[in-house]
């Protein structure tokens, strides 16, 4: 197959060294790419959200494959504008793609089918949102903008005024754009925070091995929320008992719920989970793979990644092989300086090519090509993942490779995995 992948983050990369090692894969190209997805294929000047343009480049590249990998344009349609010219593609339809595409949808769906979430409330005016939170007493509240907000999107108000701040940004200067028109308040739970994807056909699901993302921008989970600033796989926290746990009441009943709304969900769903005093409950569902998941998650599947999204794809998940390792991996997301806030760009990265320990993968997130050296070009710039036989292992291998490549500004978080080693040692 020819295969196409849309994005160009670290989780494209990473999507992209499994694709790779695929026998059934033939060429690679990238929609848009970044340096790290270069050697794997050719990178095309389109953007994630382009669905003409990437339709028109299946046609030239003779690409049979589409793989949709961030969350706008799935929530724009591209799966199905794509789908509708012929294309095979990994990646749920705008219908589907709504479970993340609007918190007030995903909120109402586990009301509806009794899946475990936090108490909420819905608002489409200021008003009687400040309405409401003045008379809110258990702080804190957690306020989401209802659409797509590049991950920071959510509010965690200490105070009433830090509450109506947050209202005021999301719903009347509208910094997330229409993302803002409503918004959802609800309940702060708390206790240690898990992220599974799955594939699932719309029909089976099949988790993969759990992992643990830590999306503050600094150490001691301080500072403002990022996309992630690093993870881990396995999550300690998520034992067996747990698993099956979640399986009974929150994967299934999901899968089951978007079939009887006819929306089946066919690529990957991503489960943000709390595990809190009253068992598991949904902090969040992600259309697609997270970022930066994937790097470890991927890391450690032993199967064959474009067997499995073409299973997805075709409806016969029931049948695939998705095996993971018994290993772990820890990835540390090199970032420019400044983020999330505002960062420079066009710093040169040295150090890549340096020799790492065998198991050390660098992924590329934001960076890019320039008269032949490696600049960055985005705020998370690289994810340096590493796989071991034990979680101590492999933060303590990310760690070195991390040591060796160097940028003006590179910043990271030294604690990646600190929470989850002191959980193994008691
Ligand atoms: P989200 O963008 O939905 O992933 O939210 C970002 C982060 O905010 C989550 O990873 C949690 O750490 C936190 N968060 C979201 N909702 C809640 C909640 N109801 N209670 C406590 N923390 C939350
Ligand atoms: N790392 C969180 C996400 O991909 O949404």
């Amino acid at each position: 197959m020819n295969v196409l992948i849309v994005g160009g983050g670290g989780r494209e990369h990473a999507i992209a060294a499994a694709v790779a090692k695929s026998p059934l894969c033939q060429k690679l190209f990238f929609a848009p790419g970044n340096a790290g997805t270069a050697a794997l294929g050719e990178n095309l000047p389109l953007k994630a959200t382009d669905i003409d343009g990437v339709a028109a480049a299946c046609r030239e590249k003779g690409v049979d494959y589409v793989i949709v990998a961030p969350d706008d344009p799935l929530v724009l349609g591209m799966a199905d504008a794509l789908e509708e010219k012929g294309l095979r593609v990994f990646g749920p339809n705008r219908k589907a793609a709504m479970i993340e595409g609007s918190k007030v949808f995903a909120k109402n769906l586990m009301k509806k089918y009794g899946i475990p979430s936090a108490r909420y409330a819905v608002f489409d005016n200021c008003t009687s949102a400040y309405e409401y939170i003045r008379t809110y007493t258990k702080f804190p509240a957690v306020i989401k903008a209802d659409g797509l907000a590049l991950g920071k999107g959510v509010v965690i108000a200490q105070t009433l005024g830090e509450a109506q701040d947050g209202l005021r940004s999301i719903m009347e200067d509208k910094i997330f754009g229409a993302s803002g028109n409503q918004v959802v308040i609800e309940e702060f739970l708390t206790g240690p925070e898990v992220s599974v994807l799955c594939f699932t056909d719309g029909k089976t699901i099949v988790p993969m091995v759990s992992s643990m993302d830590h999306k503050r921008a600094r150490d001691g989970d301080e500072g403002p929320n990022t996309g992630g600033m690093g993870t881990l796989a396995p999550n300690p926290f998520y034992t067996a008992e747990v698993a099956q746990e979640c399986m009974r009441t929150i994967f299934l009943p999901t899968v089951e719920a978007m079939k009887e709304e006819g929306r089946p969900f066919k690529g990957c769903l991503y489960f943000g989970l709390m595990l809190t005093p009253d068992g598991p409950k949904v902090i969040e569902y992600n259309c697609r793979f997270g970022d930066p998941e994937t790097q470890v998650v991927l890391s450690l599947l032993e199967s064959d990644l474009l067997e499995i999204m073409s299973a997805v794809t075709d409806g016969r998940l029931s049948q695939a092989d998705v095996r993971f390792s018994g290993e772990a991996a820890a990835c540390v997301v090199l970032a420019s300086g400044g983020y999330p806030g505002k960062y420079e760009t066009g710093k040169e990265i040295s150090g890549l090519e340096g020799s790492f320990e065998e198991g050390v993968a660098v992924y590329h997130a934001g960076t890019a090509l320039r008269e032949g050296k490696t600049v960055t070009s985005g705020g998370r710039v690289l994810g340096v993942t590493a796989r071991a036989a034990s979680l101590q292992k492999a933060v303590e291998k990310a760690y070195a490779a991390a040591d060796k490549i160097h940028f003006s500004g590179k910043q990271w978080r030294t604690d990646i995995g600190r929470r989850a080693l002191n959980a193994l040692r008691k």
